[in-house]
């Protein structure tokens, strides 16, 4: 039944990856296939009992990540903030805030990562900072026209009185972006950009200070250890330099505005990031390790996003595509065929995600139609994330199976609700802290003695998915993300970069890696036929022999290797 048709058929191995492509040297990095957990700090592990976790709380469930069998951890941003934006409003550059912790603690933290052989990612935020960041504050302070105004992008409004933002573009986090400024005589004043909250004051990468700035920054982090850098907005930092109006009709509308082609997305952006390879290179050239560059490139195609992973560019790119696709096999054959034939096909590495902080979790996006198959399906995608050529990210709790957590509007705490007042794009609910053991909140998160509620509310269901569980439970979440990374390794496919798709029935996806690992995928609700002879090895799902249920996905060795 499953044969594979040659005109559909992705083979990318060998003459068409450069060799050693920005590495030193060797031919297959530790980045290019490697699997990253997401640790958003804030949400993992309280140390300290005030219901918020802490870089003690990371170090502290550091075995429980290593224990899964992943590479690494990006952590998300610790350094000193006001928090308008959970920790993406960025006060000092290099520090930690009070609330994680200190460079004390976070030595200690990479200190024991290495220890377990995980890879220390850090969360950098170069597009904006914090309205109380010394350089906003200088410029706030500032005349306009001022060499401190110049830092970030400051105009004069239109109108008689200026009374009216210097361009029509829109805040992602809703509202213009723009907000205007009292000057030192009272008076009302210019304008600055902000392309996500008043607080996030937009920088101007065109002045010739801000680039210098964060190579320091760079430099600080890696003098600490650090292995790599996630990189927010990365396909920002440079707008149109003229800042004309947007012609899109919608844009007056329109509370976010993530596909303005003025204010995001501008080809100076690369300059930047050749730059900062440039930086992690000269780490490499002492000791032969690589540092990650890890972007996130929302841009429209995998072929605009290629551009970013250019060998002398980022290493990899969030391919969120695969993420926003919808649970079916044309949606999914068509992303990941574009992916590879756009990114890994031009040498690069496809990075894989299904979820982060700033999505609906797996489980309940796949699940609108039928909550009972979103679990089913979280999984089956997964298993199907965990084959595909490339990297991959996971996002804490996805390993748990952890819905998402529907919260009364008095408790959310997202820019987005709190400044358009609409739940649609609010992401509160998949940054609830973690549950890890008992029945009742704080689920171990925080100390049971902490008189400090989780700075979000735990439901009570999170009961059923607390890590103590998962890790006692063979069928958990858990052991399944664990059994696949764990063949992922035994099946030899780092550094090969194959996909052969097979021939299937129209609800079902099927393709072979290497010389024989196959992994199917049965988008529809009815069981199947199990695709191919062979081995199984891992299924999503209870497979009675012969058979793979609805939305479910397994994993065969094919009998010989080569058979399919
Ligand atoms: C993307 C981050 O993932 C998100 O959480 C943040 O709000 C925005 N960038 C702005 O920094």
């Amino acid at each position: 039944m499953f044969t594979a048709p040659p005109e559909d058929s992705i083979d990318r191995s060998g003459g068409l990856r450069p060799a050693g492509v920005g590495s030193a040297g060797s031919a297959s990095p530790w980045w290019r296939d490697a699997v990253i957990y997401q640790i958003y700090v804030r949400s993992f592990l309280d140390s300290t009992g005030d219901g918020i976790g802490d870089l003690a709380g990371v170090r502290a469930g550091l075995p429980y990540v290593s224990k899964l069998g992943v590479d690494g951890i990006w952590l998300s941003p610790f350094y000193p903030s006001p928090q308008r934006d959970h920790g993406y409003d960025v006060a000092d550059y290099k520090a930690v805030d009070p609330v994680y912790g200190d460079l004390d603690e976070f030595a200690l933290l990479v200190a024991d990562a290495h220890r377990l052989g995980l890879k220390v990612v850090l969360d950098i935020v170069p597009n904006h900072c914090s309205s109380e960041h010394p350089w906003f504050r200088e410029a706030l302070a500032a005349a306009p026209g001022s060499e401190a105004r110049a830092l970030f992008h400051f105009a004069d409004g239109k109108g008689e009185h200026g009374e009216l933002p210097p361009n029509n573009w829109r805040a992602m986090f809703g509202g213009p972006a723009w907000s205007r400024v009292e000057e030192a005589d009272g008076t009302p004043g210019q304008w600055y950009m902000h392309l996500f909250t008043p607080e996030q004051p937009d920088l101007n990468w065109r002045d010739p200070r801000v680039a210098p700035y964060f190579d320091e920054v760079l430099r600080f982090w890696l003098d600490q250890g650090v292995d790599g850098f996630r990189i927010d907005v990365a396909a920002g930092l440079f707008h149109h330099p003229d800042l004309p109006d947007s012609d899109d009709p919608g844009a007056d509308e329109r509370t976010r505005d993530s596909v303005n082609p003025l204010a995001w997305n501008q080809p100076e952006v690369h300059g930047v990031w050749r730059r900062w390879r440039a930086v992690c290179e000269s780490y490499t050239a002492v000791d032969g390790q690589d540092r990650l560059l890890v972007g996130e490139v929302s841009v429209p195609t995998a072929a605009e996003q290629a551009a970013y992973v250019r060998p002398d560019e980022l290493h990899q790119a969030f391919f969120f595509h695969l993420l926003s696709a919808p649970w079916n096999p044309d949606a999914f054959r068509k992303v990941i065929g574009e992916a590879l034939r756009d990114i890994a096909g031009t040498g690069s590495t496809v990075t894989w995600v299904l979820n982060n902080h700033d999505q609906v979790r797996t489980v309940t996006r796949y699940g609108s139609d039928n909550s009972a198959a979103g679990a089913a399906r979280a999984r089956a995608a997964a298993l199907l994330m965990l084959a595909l050529p490339g990297a991959a990210y996971i996002y804490q709790g996805e390993e748990l199976g952890l819905p998402e957590v529907d919260l009364p509007d008095e408790a959310l705490t997202d820019p987005i609700f709190l400044r358009t007042g609409s739940r649609q794009y609010v992401r509160d609910g998949c940054r609830v802290p973690l549950p890890w053991s008992g029945h009742a909140s704080p689920f171990g998160f925080t100390g049971a003695d902490s008189t400090a509620r989780p700075w979000l509310p735990q439901p009570g269901w999170f009961a059923d998915h607390t890590t103590d569980r998962a890790l006692n439970d063979t069928d958990s979440f858990w052991h399944l993300y664990r059994n696949g990374l764990a063949l992922r390794r035994d099946f030899h496919l780092r550094g090969d970069a194959t996909l052969r798709w097979l021939e299937t029935p129209p609800d079902v996806l099927a393709f072979v890696r290497g010389d024989g690992l196959v992994c199917a995928v049965n988008f529809g609700g009815q069981d199947v036929p199990a695709p191919v002879p062979g081995t199984p090895l891992l299924a999503s799902a209870p497979s009675p022999a012969g058979v793979l249920p609805g939305n479910a996905a397994a994993w065969w060795a094919a009998d010989p290797p080569g058979a399919v």
